[in-house]
């Protein structure tokens, strides 16, 4: 079968490449559609390079506007692409307006949607990407949540039954392919300036953090007090660079070390060598658990609620500098769960569960049932 899959920011990279991988693997014809959404070199090429995803097969470079802007251009992208290559299905990934538009984009054509990383919610509507996924998991035939928690969520929405399947997660398979490999690139801990054990790596994006300036002032100068006791690695978004310099936030503080985004590898290399994460990434607060590294998440809420419970994440909500000092502090000195227990995102094959069911065309039959949901 034909399907077509649409991606365009740098998470869904990184999710497309166990499933691709899986898919071709299947005997699927893989149609991949780039939006352009994410466009730098290291936002996207490097991705597609260290992972060996395929090229993709169309670019519609469309990025940066509005929301409404950019996926209503994306929506008519990806319509036209549709209607030339007929696929029988289209794989949509996790909540970005790629995201959205391709799952609507194939609906209004009547083609089953896939959607990869179904259910999630943060229950925070005021979030572009909570919009994204409760529409596209309404507008989704299969929807593949990565927890039960997850299958929760959309039973709660009245979507349950063969068209959810609980699998997994496949940003951990990912992981579990490529964290080895990344270890292979430990001289980079040194050019960093930085020791194994004994740095905070922090990530920042989220539009509720670097559109608000006073938030995103309070978040860097959190960081900037850290980084007088224990170094902090920032990889910076280009969101919140040019958010920085708009409102003229200086990302000088000593010990704060900001670099420009790094590829899959480098990045998995920080986060397993980190003493302790703070992020407000969706996938970034997932790899700290998959490599038993503490994790700050710098919001309100989470969409990976099961980090929390378990103890291996905290929510420490940006606003005020002192308390996410103090909760980074707090977390810095308690120490680790000491065993990962039970896995909470699978076995790692996640993806091959996907392609099991697509190929079957059955459904959950793939999946794993879910108390509570699956009786
Ligand atoms: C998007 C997703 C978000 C996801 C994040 C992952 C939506 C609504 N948001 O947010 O869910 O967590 O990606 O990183 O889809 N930019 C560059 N170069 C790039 C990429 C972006 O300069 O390679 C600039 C854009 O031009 C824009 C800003 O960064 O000015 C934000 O990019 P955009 O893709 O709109 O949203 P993200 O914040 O990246
Ligand atoms: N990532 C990366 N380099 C970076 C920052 C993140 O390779 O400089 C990877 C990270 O390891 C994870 C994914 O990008 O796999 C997460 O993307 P991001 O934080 O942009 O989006 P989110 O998960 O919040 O949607």
């Amino acid at each position: 079968m034909r399907v077509v899959t649409v991606v365009g920011a740098r998470p869904q990279f990184v999710k497309v490449s166990p499933v691709s991988r899986a898919l071709a693997e299947a005997g699927f014809r893989e149609v991949l559609v780039h939006t352009g959404q994410h466009f730098d070199p290291g936002m996207s090429d490097v991705f597609f390079d260290e992972l060996g995803i395929p090229r993709p097969d169309h670019n519609l470079g469309i990025a940066g506007g509005s929301h409404g802007e950019q996926t209503g251009r994306m929506l008519a992208g990806v319509e036209e692409i549709l209607l030339r290559e007929r696929p029988g299905m289209v794989l949509v990934y996790g909540d970005t307006n790629s995201t959205l538009a391709g799952a609507l984009a194939a609906s209004k054509l009547h083609i089953p949607v896939a959607h990869v990383e179904a259910g999630l919610r943060s229950f925070n509507r005021r979030m572009p990407e909570e919009i994204n996924r409760v529409v596209s998991d309404h507008l989704s035939d299969w929807l593949f949540a990565p927890t039960p928690a997850a299958v929760r969520n959309l039973a709660t929405e009245g979507i349950a039954g063969e068209r959810v399947c609980m699998v997994g997660d496949v940003m951990y398979d990912a992981a579990l392919r490529f964290g080895a490999l990344a270890e292979s690139r430990g001289h980079l801990l040194g050019q960093m300036g930085v020791e194994r054990s004994s740095y905070v790596l922090a990530t920042i994006h989220r539009q509720e953090n670097t559109d608000d300036a006073a938030r995103l002032r309070s978040i860097v100068d959190a960081l900037g007090a850290v980084a007088e006791e224990v170094p902090v690695v920032l990889p910076i978004h280009p969101r919140t660079r040019k958010e920085c310099a708009a409102q003229g936030i200086a990302l000088t503080a000593s010990g704060l070390r900001v670099v420009e985004p790094v590829g899959y590898l480098d990045m998995l290399l920080l986060e397993k060598n980190a003493r302790l994460i703070a992020t407000d990434s969706g996938g970034v607060q997932k790899e700290a658990y998959f490599f038993g590294v503490p994790c700050v998440t710098l919001r309100s809420e989470t969409e990976w609620v099961e980090l929390v419970e378990a103890g291996w994440n905290t929510l420490a909500p940006p606003g005020d500098a002192r308390a996410v000092v103090d909760a980074i502090r707090a977390a810095l000195r308690r120490p680790a769960p000491a065993a990962r227990g039970e896995g909470l995102y699978g076995d790692g094959d996640a993806a091959g569960r996907i392609v099991a069911a697509l190929a079957s065309a059955r459904g959950p039959g793939a999946g794993v049932p879910v108390p509570g949901v699956d009786g």
